[in-house]
């Protein structure tokens, strides 16, 4: 099984948003979050049920589907009940949404840097964004709690991820019980966006809910979808799990009429990886940590980066030290590697690369990187 991650998956004429940006040019894609893997063969199957029924109209969320993500969660010691889960058709559009049932008399913590929805919906909202930056400790990207504390209002909301996008941060139980002590003290609100969770590459760590911290189910909205697990990000299904009936009111006041349902094909989907999608992730997993390896082996002994080791995700997050270039990016592409720019995430002069590929892709792309920085002394 494991060696159907090696095989390359052409995404030329799928119109595939990842490698339609170079389109005739030799130029290897390694930027939006999606993987170059074929989703499993259980989504294969299950599509055909349907296609052979050939109804494809207005659908309700099947219950079986609601008990599949409260399993999935108890097992990860979360219980959660069926009404706290609310479907979406993804999540950035919440990102942006939920600056509607945030009042104005309420500050937004946005930390930096982080996935660009996140900026762009503060950009466009008329709240208080207060920017935390995130720093560099022991090799791993983290909040600064006695900073965040100080900057922290009461009533706040904190956009939190976790794994985070693009830092590859996987925060453990004494971090999370960190933040919610200084989010209960001072009375906040959080959206937690776990799409990442399944991306755990440490067996030494685990994915952890802030929400099943002590006293906090009721601050926190949890963003969630299996798209980026099983590859199905086309195919718009998404969940968030809301314990507070007065947010989850508020929330689904916002969403109607406005934010279509999941479509039926994610549904399906969805409900066939919960179900039996275990060991194609598992193996993904060990596929993603020898390419996390391969790149750290090739990339450590520069001296001019600046490496963020991931834990979890499949991206990588480096420092260009000798940025100079306004147009990192453009300037990666002159060299032939399609990576994500720093400065979209809050960050000018990081780099994000996308190693959800097979290996061969990136034995190719690491020269290409290697001329790019050359060029940069
Ligand atoms: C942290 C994070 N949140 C949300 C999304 C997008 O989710 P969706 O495709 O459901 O809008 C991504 C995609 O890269 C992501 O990395």
């Amino acid at each position: 099984m494991k060696q159907i991650f090696d095989i390359p998956l052409n995404r030329n004429n799928t119109w595939s948003t990842k490698w339609d940006l170079y389109k005739d040019k030799d130029i290897i894609p390694l930027w939006v979050a999606d993987m170059d893997f074929k989703s499993p063969n259980i989504v294969e199957d299950a599509f055909k049920e349907r296609i052979e029924h050939g109804g494809y109209g207005y659908t309700e969320i099947p219950p079986e589907l609601n008990k599949e993500i409260i399993n999935s969660y108890k097992k990860n010691n979360w219980l959660i009940q069926e009404d706290w889960i609310v479907w979406l058709p993804g999540l950035e559009t919440v990102i942006h949404q939920i600056y509607n049932l945030i009042m104005d008399t309420q500050s937004v913590i946005v930390p930096r840097p982080i996935y660009p929805p996140f900026l762009n919906a503060a950009k466009h909202s008329n709240k208080k964004i207060i920017f935390h930056d995130l720093e560099k400790v022991d090799g791993r990207l983290v909040y600064n709690l006695e900073k965040l504390s100080e900057e922290a209002e009461e009533n706040s909301w904190l956009m939190f991820i976790n794994p985070h996008n693009p830092g590859g941060t996987v925060f453990s139980k004494d971090e999370l019980e960190d933040l919610a002590t200084i989010i209960n003290k001072k009375n906040m609100y959080v959206l937690s966006d776990e799409i990442h969770s399944d991306f755990i590459l440490n067996s030494d760590d685990q994915h952890l809910h802030i929400a099943s911290c002590k006293d906090m189910a009721d601050r926190v909205i949890t963003i969630n979808s299996l798209s980026k697990t099983f590859n199905i990000a086309g195919l718009n299904c998404a969940f968030s799990i809301i314990p507070n009936p007065a947010i989850r009111k508020q929330f689904q006041n916002v969403l109607k009429g406005q934010t279509p349902s999941p479509s039926i094909f994610g549904l399906i989907a969805t409900l066939a990886c919960l179900k039996g999608g275990e060991a194609w992730k598992n193996n993904l997993l060990e596929y993603l940590n020898k390419n996390k390896d391969f790149l750290l082996e090739e990339l450590s002994p520069r001296e001019d980066i600046e490496i963020i080791e991931p834990r979890g995700t499949y991206l990588l997050w480096f420092k260009v030290l000798n940025y100079h270039k306004a147009n990192l990016q453009q300037h990666f592409e002159n060299f032939g590697v399609g990576l994500s720019d720093g400065k979209d995430f809050g960050k000018p002069g990081w780099i994000r690369l996308n190693f959800g590929t097979n290996l061969e892709l990136l034995t190719k792309a690491i020269p290409r990187i290697h001329k790019a920085l050359d060029d940069l002394i």
